[in-house]
């Protein structure tokens, strides 16, 4: 299905993304279901079942406003936000940038959302029962950042499925810097006791810019911390060669040029973790084989955002069909017998 999604690439990007929401919304009830999906690309993970791995990416529907629209394009799970607990507008546009010739995307967004209140609404009143996580992140203005993420934690684990602590945005100034290991363990030991007995699952996401010292150090704040997950990984602030007008805004890098990078970051971080905590594999995926390198370097969930901005949602069908197909070439019957097996 395209969805319009020709059309909506003639647009400017942030003025397509917005279409595509609103047109998301509008459409949702009428919306066909994308049907099961084959059993063999279940995952049973973090105590969910998931119905494929290929979910959206945060970024997308930063307001949780149309996850059951998502969910119905096929994909196995929604992740909503980043949310802060205060609503802000995020920088001056132009923002976000297409970069067709690369098959990548820059933005410098800024975290924009309506807030923790309005994303709370919005979750509250889904009718679709797709597995939905909430990512969360700070105000950019924030005195405490440490406690906006307690903030928005406490108001929107209720209502999601799993919860995402995004350290790893490169457009709030400062922010990456809670991947340090004295403020990661300080953030996630508060996360953690602020769940107290509820089954929700945490999950971490990073940056593909992190070097050995810096992996090795969020590897072992990981294993200690008790949270459930890892999302390998945020966009790049690195500047490969690129061949577009845009290759020089500034902001994070993501799609095809990040494909590579995040792939060899996740199995080196699937080699640390040794299977202590469910792994995301995201950054460039655009078809079934790049979702199947992500799962063979160690993922047992993916998930794309800027191949969907670029193709449309027909992507995630076909990402699905093409996957299968490479479970079958290699004589795996089912998606959780590849995790980790290599390339
Ligand atoms: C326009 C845009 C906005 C994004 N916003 C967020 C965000 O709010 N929070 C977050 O954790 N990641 C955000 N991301 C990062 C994506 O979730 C994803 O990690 C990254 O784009 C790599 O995946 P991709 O190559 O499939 O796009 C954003 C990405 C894009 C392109």
């Amino acid at each position: 299905m395209d969805f319009g999604a020709g059309l909506l690439r003639h647009l400017p990007a942030e003025t397509a993304h917005d279409a595509g929401l609103r047109l998301a919304r509008v459409m949702d009830p009428f919306l066909p279901h994308a049907g099961p999906d084959d059993p063999r690309l279940a995952v049973a993970v973090l105590g969910l079942t998931f119905p494929n791995p290929v979910g959206l990416a945060a970024g997308f529907d930063k307001n949780a406003a149309v996850p059951d629209a998502m969910a119905k394009f096929g994909f196995g799970f929604v992740e909503c936000g980043t949310v802060t607990p205060r609503s802000q507008a995020g920088n001056p546009r132009p923002r976000l940038f297409r970069l067709t010739e690369d098959g990548a995307v820059i933005n410098r967004m800024g975290f924009n959302n309506g807030g923790m209140e309005q994303a709370a609404r919005n979750l509250a009143r889904r009718s679709g029962r797709g597995i939905v996580g909430i990512n969360i992140g700070a105000n950019k203005d924030s005195a405490d950042r440490i406690a906006d993420y307690e903030k928005a934690f406490a108001r929107l684990a209720p209502l999601a499925d799993y919860v995402t602590v995004n350290v790893s945005s490169p457009n709030t100034p400062g922010l990456r810097g809670l991947q340090n290991r004295d403020e990661l363990t300080g953030l996630l030991e508060k996360l953690v006791t602020l769940r107290g007995s509820r089954r929700i699952p945490l999950l971490l996401k990073i940056a593909p810019d992190l070097d050995e010292p810096a992996q090795d150090d969020i590897a072992d704040v990981v294993r200690r911390s008790g949270i459930e997950g890892l999302i390998v990984s945020n966009t790049t602030i690195a500047r490969p060669a690129l061949k577009s007008a845009h290759a020089a805004e500034s902001g994070g890098l993501s799609g095809k040029p990040l494909f590579a990078p995040s792939t060899r970051m996740l199995a080196a971080m699937h080699a640390r973790l040794n299977g202590a905590v469910t792994l995301v594999g995201v950054g460039g995926i655009a078809s079934g084989e790049d979702a199947y390198a992500k799962i063979r370097a160690g993922a047992s969930l993916v998930q794309l955002y800027s191949a969907l901005a670029l193709q449309g949602p027909g992507l995630v069908a076909r990402i699905k069909r093409e996957l299968l197909a490479c479970l079958v070439r290699d004589g795996f019957a089912k998606l959780t017998e590849a995790v980790g097996k290599g390339a």
